[in-house]
């Protein structure tokens, strides 16, 4: 099992190239599936679940390819199999997301229910509830839930909690459903309008995406398409804060910086200068961190998959500052990681108390999600000596290279296999 070994107290300084967004390179891969024709993609990071999803794809009988420099090409004409099984849902619940697509073309899908994982509970009801909404029967046995319908028809979806993928997946399920469905309460994350885009460039007709109310009228058959999965949102605003926990100066580039205004303005309020351009954005960070709160929301507020790289920056803060999460109900692994570094942060509940004013110390640590990964290493980056953080599979999930990404911005960073 590869660990990452940093040595703390450089500060960072040069460029580095965002790869392209994870989450929207998944619901891409599955939107595949709603075509017979060729699909090309651009910009898929090469990480695990990418991986991951091309050999689900392909144990349906998907040509599917995905290359190191991103470029993707899918090809759904003879599918040998509608389903998702166990083994390979419960490494990656995105998988959820063909479930969608599979009712919405071969009105059949028989997906493993994802389960939890280290963050929460990771329910699909709004997936299903939406789905049955448009005529499909739902049945859940044995950790599966199979799904059929006669055939999908529009309707008025309200859900009762803003979900990504639950978008995702009635967003795709709707596109070939007959006449008009509403999805009220929708995501707007940059990744639900990157999936409208390449629906749209496929045909379908959809409006609204990027607001809570989505309108899609289901056209009769999808083509093939050529589209750019957006950058990673969630990386560039990981090596904002690698930049202002290192009080270094780094520019931040392939990115749209609109995609995260309110990551921006938080660093920008806790002392760190943030300077926008056409393709990216520069962060320098400085000395003193002030203390500030900050509570998660979906889009367009403060993203849940930056609160634990937050937390680190925190521990650095003059003052106290108190972390909400609103999103998942255990989001907080990270915090007894970073105790181990000398870190003042007490949990209770939903809220995080972080104390700054003491400075980390390396120490051994152990990852537990994606993102308490990468809290892990703008930690070690910060702190005095050396950290090994172990378990960095984790990691791999969703950052494509990050510790040479990070040495070539001046880290002083290794993997150990
Ligand atoms: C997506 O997960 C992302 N994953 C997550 O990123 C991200 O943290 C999350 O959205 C929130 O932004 C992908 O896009 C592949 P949700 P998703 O459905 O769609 C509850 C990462 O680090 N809920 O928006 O699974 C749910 O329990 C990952 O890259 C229901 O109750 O999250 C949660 O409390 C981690 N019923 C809230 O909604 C449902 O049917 C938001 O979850 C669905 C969700």
């Amino acid at each position: 099992m590869d660990k990452i070994r940093v040595v703390g107290g450089k500060a960072l300084h040069g460029r580095v190239e965002v790869s392209g967004a994870k989450n929207a390179a998944l619901p891409a891969m599955a939107a595949t599936l709603l075509t017979a024709e060729t699909i090309r993609l651009e910009n898929i990071p090469y990480v695990k679940d990418i991986l991951t999803t091309r050999t689900l794809l392909e144990s349906m009988g998907v040509a599917a390819s995905v290359s190191e420099d991103g470029a993707g090409e899918f090809k759904a004409d003879a599918p040998t199999s509608l389903e998702a099984p166990y083994e390979l849902v419960k490494t990656m619940r995105a998988s959820v997301l063909v479930l969608g697509p599979l009712l919405a073309r071969f009105k059949k899908a028989r997906v493993s229910l994802p389960g939890g994982c280290a963050i929460g509970a990771r329910p699909i009801n709004l997936h299903l509830q939406g789905l049955e909404k448009m005529g499909a029967k739902c049945e859940v046995t044995h950790g599966y839930v199979d799904a059929t319908a006669e055939a999908l028809r529009g309707a008025y979806i309200q859900m009762d909690t803003v979900t990504v993928t639950g978008t995702e997946n009635l967003m795709m399920a709707a596109v070939l459903a007959e006449g008009v469905t509403v999805l009220d309460n929708a995501a707007c994350e940059p990744e639900v309008e990157n999936l409208a885009d390449m629906l749209r460039a496929m045909g379908a007709e959809i409006e609204g995406d990027g607001t809570r109310t989505i309108r899609i009228r289901g056209v009769k058959r999808l083509k093939g398409c050529r589209h750019k999965v957006i950058p990673d949102r969630i990386e560039a605003g990981t090596f904002a804060i690698a930049a202002a926990i290192t009080q270094g100066d780094v520019e931040i580039a392939n990115c749209n910086p609109k995609h995260l205004t309110s990551v921006l303005t938080q660093l920008n309020l806790v002392g760190a200068e943030i300077s926008l351009g056409e393709n990216g954005f520069r962060v320098r960070g400085h000395a003193a961190v002030s203390s500030k709160n900050v509570t998660t929301f979906p889009y367009p507020a403060f993203p849940t998959d930056m609160q634990a790289q937050y937390m680190a920056l925190m521990t650095q803060g003059d003052g106290t500052a108190i972390i909400t999460e609103t999103i998942f109900e255990n989001r907080f692994m990270h915090a007894q990681e970073l105790r181990r570094m000398g870190a003042d942060i007490v949990v209770e509940g939903r809220q995080a108390v972080v104390r700054g004013g003491k400075p980390l110390t390396g120490a051994k640590v152990q990852a537990s999600d994606l993102r308490a990964s990468a809290s892990l290493v703008l930690a070690g980056l910060a702190a005095q000596g050396e950290t090994v953080i172990d378990r960095v599979y984790h990691l791999d999930r969703g950052y494509c290279r990050i510790e040479a990404k990070m040495a070539g911005l001046g880290a002083e960073i290794e993997r150990i296999h």
